[in-house]
């Protein structure tokens, strides 16, 4: 993909969000070129095509998001229902297929589909996104700020890679969760499946 069509689509993207979401929008798209360069380099102009789209209905209020999957056909878990929150990563998804579709192929939107909560199979191409959302350079919160530290330090020395990442997601996933139990939220089980999914990865010897 030319950086012409990439102009393109972030001009496409700044019209459907505000101006300091489409600065975090800017801010996955350099973390996930950082990431993909280490991980996925053959792929990364389909991981920033993912970070460029990934939060394209994030600013839709809850009411709207439940209205727009409704009409759409799109099924809602009870849970869904509950944490409307989550819902703009399936109405992103569908939203990217169904107006970037020269941009887009099923990897995409699944890693859009999962990058709020996770999921129960995660592939590489979705972690990554996940992470990059985490730690892109515009978060200032201290977790993000330590997670970034500590995969771009731990990579360095890490003897295998992969298992660094999948470590690193895994530690993001779970602070979401403190996060949430906090504030007396409720964690949604694909955040718990996509726990238990990384955990699996890591209890093998690589
Ligand atoms: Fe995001």
């Amino acid at each position: 993909m030319t950086e012409e069509r990439f102009l393109k689509l972030r001009l496409a993207v700044s019209k459907k969000i505000g101006s300091r979401r489409f600065s975090h929008t800017l801010g996955v798209e350099t973390a996930i070129i950082e990431l993909g360069e280490r991980y996925l380099p053959g792929d990364l102009p389909r991981l920033r095509v993912a970070a460029l789209l990934h939060d394209v209905t994030k600013e839709w209020p809850p009411e709207e998001q439940i209205a727009f999957c409704e009409r759409r056909g799109i099924a809602l878990s009870e849970e869904e229902r509950r944490a409307p929150r989550i819902l703009h990563a399936k109405t992103g998804a569908y939203i990217a297929e169904r107006e970037f579709s020269p941009y887009v192929d099923k990897g995409i939107l699944q890693a859009i589909a999962l990058h709020t909560t996770g999921g129960r199979d995660m592939a590489v191409f979705d972690e990554l996104l996940y992470l990059a959302d985490y730690i892109e350079p515009t978060r200032t919160y201290a977790d993000c700020v330590a997670l970034r530290q500590d995969f771009f330090e731990g990579y360095k020395t890490a003897e295998d890679p992969l298992r660094h990442l999948h470590a690193t997601v895994k530690r993001a996933l779970l602070m979401t969760v403190e996060d949430i139990r906090r504030v007396g939220g409720s964690v949604c089980s694909a955040t718990m499946e996509a726990i238990a999914f990384l955990d699996k990865k890591l209890s093998r010897k690589s």
